[in-house]
């Protein structure tokens, strides 16, 4: 444990510079050998011989020339690689490495990457490694070893994981040949990482398609019809006993993955600090429901530098029963909340175990905070919330820079009367909704079957599942722009999840519902392999994104090729179908679409996704 604390002090404390003081740590550990071999030549313990283990390394085609060995303890040896220009090495030949050596030998293992290239398949397994940690490089064959048999047999050693900077190169066919299927699913290795480690750290990692131009759609759907295609996520409970540091941060696309495999599915008992920070999150905060239940000594949760607009509702579940155990932080800190108000504050400042630091966001100082000001001034709080006063405001511009407390009533604007005249209000609603329902029956007839489908409740199928054989997990795997993440959640998400009218639908939504890592491309193919439907939501922004139209492709295969499933194409921004890419042109011109601005869009779409009933009866 002591072991291992300061470990993270210097981690914290180095941060980026980490890789020039590796070496200063390494020249140090050198000049204490002589100290070191005389505590050995006294010791009684069966030493592995050091030359032993330099000659062995020695003998290493690439690893001796780039990388420099030296002992750090009894048993403990520091590698240190710097892979420069167009150098690489292979995980493969240091596995032969340690394969050789006396077994009571461990490993740390850093390298750096000046333009160099590693051929290191996850999880980077290699009996008697101790510490890998891997910056700046980009890494080849990630995904080679996932459904390896021989993964399972090196121990795994590894306690310490870290990677940053990381670009992850794969090839497609890399990618299609390491999803988990039925009759061959990934290793547990390759899902759950390191089980035994004490930390995994990832951050700032991407990964890039090495052959994405020599893929035609054609080929990649062709490619795919020939294996027995059928997703089998294995929904395996990792168990991490040791765990205490979990990040993974610093990856912009983790908007579109989500953290449920840590969060929900995972044992992680001893888990210290959760990092989240700096993945453009908006909404992963709401999955903490009962947080406290599953990592009962938690001290950080990290969320700063995300996106996260409201605030929600945090519990203290169960730490007044247990008082022995930590005071949690959760740091939202440099977020996007706008809005503070007495209840949002009084939902967490009352618990005694959980610390909820908000600071730093861009708060809106108007005339609505008039009631926080209130509040903090007449209510005592608890120590640990005596910032909330000192909290700056961002707008409006008057009060740009100020704290809270610091504000006067006359700067906050509170003279503007907003009077709202309800009867008028309702009065035009009413008119509208008359208007609307004699339009309809004029000029809609034959959508009034749309209405009374989805309105009376006839042969809905969103519910209707026991009668196909077929059972999935979502009604519809939504694909969008990141851009569009808006609408999705707060119109087309109340829309169709929502029980109101007892009939919603399960909505498969690749910000909520992705599995942490698993790329893209794997999540988009589960996504619509679980799913009945695939709704393409195009706006401008999702035709102006590269990303999109790879997870389209995806969507796009898969429709074509399952008959039972159907593809809605949903537009939204009035876009334009002129100077479209070719492949969605086509789809267009053969599948009927809706357009948001749709007067009955809601009730098509839902007609749209019940439709998969009707096409398994007519099978
Ligand atoms: C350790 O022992 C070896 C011989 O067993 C000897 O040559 C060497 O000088 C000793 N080293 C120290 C630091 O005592
Ligand atoms: C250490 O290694 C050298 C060279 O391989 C060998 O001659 C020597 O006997 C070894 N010593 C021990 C204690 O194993
Ligand atoms: C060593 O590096 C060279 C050049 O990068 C490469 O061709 C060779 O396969 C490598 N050997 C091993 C064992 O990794
Ligand atoms: C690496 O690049 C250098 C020049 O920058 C060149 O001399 C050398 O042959 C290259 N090595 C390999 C294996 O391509
Ligand atoms: C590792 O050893 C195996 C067999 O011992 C050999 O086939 C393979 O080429 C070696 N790999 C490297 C990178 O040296
Ligand atoms: C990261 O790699 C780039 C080249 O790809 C190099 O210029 C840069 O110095 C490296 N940064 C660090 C911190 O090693
Ligand atoms: C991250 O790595 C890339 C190369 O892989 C390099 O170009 C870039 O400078 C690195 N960034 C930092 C902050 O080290
Ligand atoms: C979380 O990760 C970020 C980025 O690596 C780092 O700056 C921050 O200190 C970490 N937070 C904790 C609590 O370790």
């Amino acid at each position: 444990m002591k072991h291992y604390l300061i470990f993270l002090n210097i981690h914290h404390l180095l941060g980026l510079g980490l890789s020039l003081n590796i070496f200063t740590a390494t020249t140090e550990k050198n000049t204490d050998l002589v100290a070191k071999q005389q505590r050995i030549n006294n010791s009684v313990d069966t030493f592995s011989n050091f030359s032993d283990v330099m000659n062995e390394f020695d003998i290493l085609e690439n690893w001796s020339r780039l990388c420099n060995i030296s002992p750090t303890g009894y048993n403990d040896f520091n590698i240190v690689c710097i892979i420069k220009g167009n150098s690489s090495i292979k995980l493969s030949e240091f596995r032969n490495f340690t394969n050789r050596v006396s077994s009571n030998v461990r490993f740390d293992l850093f390298v750096t990457c000046e333009d160099g290239l590693l051929h290191f398949p996850w999880p980077f397994k290699a009996d008697k490694l101790n510490r890998i940690y891997i910056k700046n490089c980009t890494i080849k064959d990630y995904r080679t070893e996932y459904k390896n048999p021989l993964l399972e047999s090196i121990p795994d050693t590894i306690k310490y994981l870290q990677m940053d900077n990381v670009t992850i190169s794969l090839r497609f066919g890399e990618l299609y040949d390491s999803l988990s299927r039925a009759n061959s699913p990934i290793a547990r290795s390759a899902e759950c990482g390191p089980e035994n480690a004490f930390s995994i750290i990832r951050s700032r990692i991407k990964v890039i398609f090495e052959d994405m131009h020599n893929f035609p759609l054609y080929d990649f759907s062709t490619a795919m019809t020939h294996y027995d295609y059928y997703f089998n996520t294995q929904k395996r409970t990792c168990l991490y006993n040791n765990l205490e540091v979990f990040e993974i941060s610093g990856m912009e696309d983790l908007e579109n993955t989500n953290v449920n495999k840590i969060v929900h599915t995972d044992m992680a008992e001893n888990l210290k600090i959760l990092n989240f920070s700096g993945n453009g999150m908006f909404d992963t905060i709401y999955k903490l429901q009962g947080w406290r239940l599953r990592f009962p000594v938690m001290e950080y949760i990290d969320f700063s530098d995300n996106n996260i607009k409201v605030l929600p509702m945090i519990r203290d579940y169960g730490m007044t029963v247990e008082k022995t155990k930590s005071v949690g932080i959760i740091d939202i800190r440099r977020n996007k909340i706008t809005s503070l108000t007495k209840g949002m504050i009084d939902s967490f400042s009352t618990h005694e175990f959980v610390k909820v630091d908000i600071s730093e966001n861009p708060f809106l100082c108007d005339c609505g905070i008039i009631e926080v000001l209130e509040y903090l001034s007449s209510k005592t709080m608890p120590k640990a919330y005596d910032y909330l006063g000192s909290l700056v405001c961002a707008n409006p511009l008057n009060v740009r820079g100020r704290q809270l407390l610091s504000l006067s009533l006359t700067e906050l604007n509170c003279n503007k009367e907003t009077v709202i005249n309800f009867p008028i209000i309702v009065m035009s609603i009413i008119a509208i909704a008359l208007f609307v329902i004699t339009l309809l029956t004029l000029y809609f007839r034959n959508l009034i079957k749309v209405i009374l489908f989805t309105r009376l409740n006839i042969n809905f199928a969103c519910k209707i599942k026991n009668d196909i054989n077929e059972k999935k997990d979502y009604d519809a795997f939504i694909a969008y722009s990141e851009k569009d993440v808006d609408w999705i959640l707060r119109t087309a998400l109340p829309k169709l999840e929502s029980e109101d009218a007892g009939k919603a639908c399960r909505l498969c939504l690749h910000h909520r519902d992705f599995i942490i890592g698993n790329t893209i491309a794997d999540n988009i193919f589960k996504c619509v392999e679980n799913s009945y439907h695939t709704i393409l939501l195009i706006s401008s922004e999702f035709l102006k994104s590269e990303w999109c139209m790879m997870e389209f492709r995806a969507a796009l295969w898969k429709s074509l090729h399952d008959k039972g499933r159907y593809l809605i194409i949903v537009l939204k921004d009035n876009v334009t179908l002129d100077n479209i890419d070719p492949d969605l042109k086509s789809c267009l011109n053969s599948h009927t679409y809706l357009k948001i601005g749709d007067v009955l869009f809601w009730d098509k779409l839902k007609y749209a996704i019940s439709f998969r009933h009707n096409t398994k009866q007519s099978n």
